[in-house]
């Protein structure tokens, strides 16, 4: 049987953190012999709201391909690429442009709220509002069938379909094929950070990154945020709300012990230091290993840039082969 192609990626804005982690990195490593994997490093994406600071995105490729190699995405399994380096991907962003209004752009609830998150007021840059289109050709480029995500990807996919469904009834072939989200399990929905507030993110300081030493990971596991009542010991505590218990949800294996230690917790005489100390034993445990295979990786940045070229160049010959049947479907194959 041939396998399916699975498609998904990341803007390089930063390092990935344990929220990308247990979100989506995890599935992917445990999906990657089943499916033909492309996972993107989405640099042109990210440079839709970046285009004064291409550094930082320069910089944060080769971090966010670190910390795919270092959890385990297997370069000979799946095809590690850069979104820059295939330009097809932006002839097929050009052709969906035509079939999307811009009053269904407004309308798509991620880009809406990172606009207002991102105080672009009335400067929206073109670009910026137009990336679910080009999102839609990373998809459909790769004839995706499965998409892992977190969920507030879900209006991406949505939109990608719409494309699919209105291209391929415009011009009446079955070019495009439609794709579905993977989402995370309920408990690694939404990671808040480390205060509890917000998801994480590295304005707000509040993130465990994959690649934070183990002091590091300690220091901020001793500082989450807990119940702000549970004062003292033998004080009866909540576990709701309760971003230590948020994380061990996330992370902890064993249910048993964590659903005695909740009601130990909720009965009081349970302490948010022993707690933390249990959460922190289970990271440290989790991340130990990609810490280490980061370490060979690093030393060896080379073949770090060896891996995103061939899987570029991979990648690059699936997305020509598409561009080619939807340019044949338009009708603007005109030397061929
Ligand atoms: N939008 C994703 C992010 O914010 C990155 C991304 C770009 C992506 N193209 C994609 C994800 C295609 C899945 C499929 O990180």
């Amino acid at each position: 049987m041939t396998k399916e192609n699975l498609l998904t990626g990341d803007r390089p804005t930063g390092k990935l953190h344990i929220g990308h982690y247990i979100g989506s990195l995890q599935s992917r490593v445990a999906l990657q012999h089943d499916y033909n994997s492309f996972i993107m490093i989405a640099d042109q994406q990210a440079l839709t709201d970046n285009a004064r600071n291409p550094e930082k995105i320069r910089n944060s490729l080769i971090e966010v391909a670190l910390d795919y190699l270092s959890v385990g995405i297997d370069p000979t399994n799946a095809n590690i690429f850069v979104q820059s380096q295939v330009p097809e991907l932006n002839e097929l962003t050009m052709h969906y442009l035509n079939i999307v209004t811009v009053s269904r752009l407004q309308r798509n609830p991620t880009v809406k709220s990172e606009i207002k998150e991102k105080n672009f007021n009335q400067s929206i840059p073109a670009g910026f509002l137009i990336y679910p289109v080009s999102q839609a050709a990373d998809i459909t480029a790769f004839k995706a069938s499965i998409v892992p995500v977190g969920d507030d990807q879900l209006p991406m996919i949505e939109q990608t379909n719409e494309i699919v469904r209105s291209f391929n009834h415009i011009y009446q072939k079955d070019v495009l094929v439609e794709a579905k989200a993977l989402l995370p399990d309920k408990e690694a929905r939404r990671l808040p950070g480390i205060d509890g507030k917000a998801k994480m993110s590295k304005s707000l300081g509040n993130a465990i990154y994959l690649s934070d030493s183990a002091d590091v990971v300690q220091k901020k596991v001793m500082s989450m945020y807990t119940d702000p009542n549970h004062i003292r010991i033998e004080d009866p505590g909540n576990v709701e709300d309760n971003t230590v218990f948020t994380y061990l949800d996330a992370f902890c294996k064993d249910k048993n012990v964590l659903a005695e230690m909740k009601s130990h917790y909720e009965r009081g005489g349970l302490g948010d230091v022993k707690v933390k100390r249990y959460l922190n034993e289970i990271l440290q445990a989790e991340l130990e290993p990609i810490r280490l295979k980061r370490l060979t990786y690093e030393q060896n940045i080379d073949y770090v840039y060896d891996v995103l070229k061939n899987g570029s160049h991979n990648a690059r010959q699936i997305a020509a082969q598409t561009l080619d049947e939807v340019r044949d479907a338009i009708g603007i194959n005109f030397f061929k």
